[in-house]
């Protein structure tokens, strides 16, 4: 396939860009041939470091063995923090936009500084020392930002939990990470909403018992339960702390955070990031790919409860003492104009956010957009799963006026930081292809075989060099994270997505190819989804597949078996959404329910997938090779039943 719709670097971007065509192929070539020293010199030019390393970089993909700049010593919160204290102390770092229109702040480097230190000094005081994980359950609060550069100043390891995920999820992290603190609010505010955070908490720590005591910020003036001992105001602890705390030395390889995501089997897996590798790449990587200059206004639209919060609301931004946005609420409220009001408000340069939010604005009609200004934009960004052509072209048209690039970044929770992507002074855009590799990173297409093709191909995407800022292990599991990504295709790291390469080598990810799917740029495992709508009494079987939403990117289709008796009725569809909500949250909330005697299977009792995607997608004349089938009439009765929404 060609895809004839080119856009050509601009001129007006690529005279002020920090890589142009020339730099980037300079660089990428000497990143892929002397890995050392162009890690070695961005390591220098990026961070600071207390301690030189003595090795650059030592790793071993049979074992999972992962390790950079090994010797060598520093802290994140001083690299994001202390050090811009000369030059910037009156800058603004942080600015909060309420989900309130009428609500916003700024926080200075000075005073974020100031912040930081006298939470990390309340955190010592509860006992938490280096190495001990700490949970963080927040809305999109400024207090966010202060508790995570907290916990890295003191050496803690921070483990947050998306605000939208329900108290039994949250139990099941906190669990799994041995965490006897947790950070959260009383309540959360979302598009004119409120939701529940310290009550969430409260159900969660009946079933933890390690758990030493539970941090609450004020966020509103509602009476919440209160648990003497255990629970503490943020507020009051903040009073009585001094702002003055040294920032521990920690070895670059010593853990920064662990972040859960799902897989295509099991539980969500906490995924364990390092110290120096993580900041680097997350820093130079914000730089490069969003052409970062001193005194840009930078807004990224993620959550922290996710990885794109974490590296590129906070942790590169902050490393280059930039000015991050941090917005509390939703695109469409109080109107479907709100992204690009605060745009206008703030005059936001560089702007990053998801397909399924640009998708759903692009729904409310251009008359949102076009009443606004947007002149202060200069790059685009997008995030979290395939952007279509079509949506490209309206981000591209519309909202940047067709002056803005919009660089398509792919990456993963497990790669810390952004590995294909345009560089917007040094290539030219494909709308809806990823583009071109990030310094040091070595794409590379395999077959079924686990051969490498060469050339105009497609197969799944595979990594073959390590890079820094590379998931160091799933915490408490190592073998799991060897199993999962470094057996299916020895000597490289297997990413689950599938991949086209084409006559420019520019490479397209086409999706999973795994059970793992991509709900408005949420990853789902459909394994988890299933094991909670089997807690039903009443359900035998299910099987999850997603299917090609408009607005989500992928919709979560439940095919379900009753139990032998059991009627299916409205009330037992709303009973099995509300335990999923329960057991893992709103988002994971099915979209479709379609109940089924059985589900097709092969003779040895396997579920086939194939055919229920298939289904699912209303693609019924290619359903393939189905005389493995024990029961052919299966699929007969499932299209027959098949919903449509
Ligand atoms: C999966 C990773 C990376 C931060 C947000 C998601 C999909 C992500 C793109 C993109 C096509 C993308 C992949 C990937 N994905 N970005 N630009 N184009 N697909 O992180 O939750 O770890 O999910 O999201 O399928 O494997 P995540």
């Amino acid at each position: 396939m060609t895809n004839a719709k080119i856009y050509d670097i601009k001129p007006a971007i690529a005279s002020n860009a920090h890589i142009t065509q020339p730099i980037y192929q300079n660089m990428y070539q000497r990143s892929i041939a002397e890995p050392d020293v162009f890690w070695a010199e961005q390591a220098t030019l990026f961070l600071n470091w207390q301690k030189p390393w003595h090795t650059v970089m030592d790793c071993d993909y049979s074992r999972g063995h992962i390790r950079w700049f090994e010797g060598g010593l520093l802290n994140v919160s001083e690299n994001c923090l202390d050090r811009h204290l000369a030059e910037r102390s009156d800058q603004v770092a942080i600015i909060w936009e309420g989900d309130d229109p009428t609500r916003d702040k700024k926080i200075t480097y000075r005073e974020l500084h100031q912040q930081v230190c006298q939470f990390a000094n309340v955190l010592k005081a509860q006992g938490v020392s280096k190495g001990d994980c700490v949970c963080i359950y927040l809305p999109m609060i400024a207090e966010a930002a202060v508790v995570m550069l907290a916990c890295t100043r003191i050496g803690s390891v921070h483990s947050i939990v998306f605000g939208g995920f329900s108290a039994e999820a949250l139990k099941d992290r906190i669990l799994d990470s041995n965490c006897q603190y947790v950070v959260c609010a009383d309540i959360g505010y979302r598009g004119g909403k409120t939701t529940v955070i310290k009550a969430n908490v409260d159900q969660a720590a009946l079933g933890c018992p390690n758990l030493k005591s539970v941090i609450v910020i004020k966020n509103s003036d509602t009476d919440v339960a209160w648990f003497n001992g255990r629970d503490i105001w943020y507020h009051v602890a903040m009073q009585n702390a001094s702002d003055h705390c040294p920032a521990v030395a920690m070895a670059a390889e010593d853990p920064l955070f662990i972040l859960y995501t799902s897989g295509s089997t099991g539980k969500p897996k906490g995924v364990l990031h390092s110290t120096g590798g993580y900041l680097l790449y997350a820093a130079m990587t914000h730089k490069y790919v969003f052409d970062y200059h001193d005194g840009d206004i930078y807004w990224c639209t993620a959550d922290i409860g996710w990885i794109t919060g974490h590296s590129y609301m906070i942790y590169g931004p902050l490393c280059n003492g930039a000015t991050t946005v941090l917005f509390e609420g939703v695109p469409t409220y109080p109107e479907a104009d709100r992204f690009w009001r605060i745009i206008d408000k703030h005059q936001i340069n560089i702007f990053y956010t998801a397909p399924t939010a640009i998708r759903a604005l692009m729904a409310q009609g251009n008359d949102f957009v076009t009443r606004t200004n947007r002149s202060s934009l200069r790059i685009l960004g997008s995030v979290g799963e395939p952007i279509n052509p079509e949506a490209w072209e309206w981000y591209y048209h519309v909202v940047g006026d067709a002056r803005c690039p919009v660089v398509d970044t792919w990456w993963q929770t497990e790669t810390g930081g952004i590995m294909i992507t345009p560089l917007p002074g040094a290539m030219a855009l494909k709308p809806g292809s990823a583009s071109l590799p990030f310094f040091g990173v070595k794409p590379e297409i395999l077959d079924n075989q686990g051969n490498s093709l060469q050339g105009i191909a497609e197969g799944v995407l595979a990594l073959s060099r390590s890079w820094p800022g590379q998931a160091r292990s799933i915490y408490g599991d190592h073998q799991r994270f060897i199993d999962t990504y470094f057996k299916s295709y020895a000597g490289y790291y297997f990413t689950g997505d599938g991949v086209r390469r084409d006559e420019d080598g520019y490479y397209w990810i086409t999706g999973r190819v795994d059970d793992v799917i991509n709900v408005s740029g949420h990853r789902m495992g459909t394994a988890e989804i299933e094991s909670a709508l089997v807690l039903h009494t009443h359900v035998a079987e299910a099987a999850v597949v997603g299917y090609p939403h408009d607005i989500k990117g992928q919709g979560i289709y439940a095919f379900v078996t009753l139990n032998a008796g059991v009627q299916a009725s409205e009330q037992l569809s709303k009973e099995l959404v509300n335990l999923v909500r329960q057991e893992i949250g709103a988002i994971a909330s099915p979209d479709i329910i379609q109940w089924t005697p059985a589900l097709p299977k092969t003779r040895s009792g396997k579920i086939m997938r194939r055919i229920l995607r298939k289904v699912a997608a209303n693609e019924l004349n290619g359903l393939g090779d189905t005389s493995t089938l024990a029961d052919p009439s299966v699929v007969d009765n499932i299209i027959a039943h098949r919903v449509n929404k």
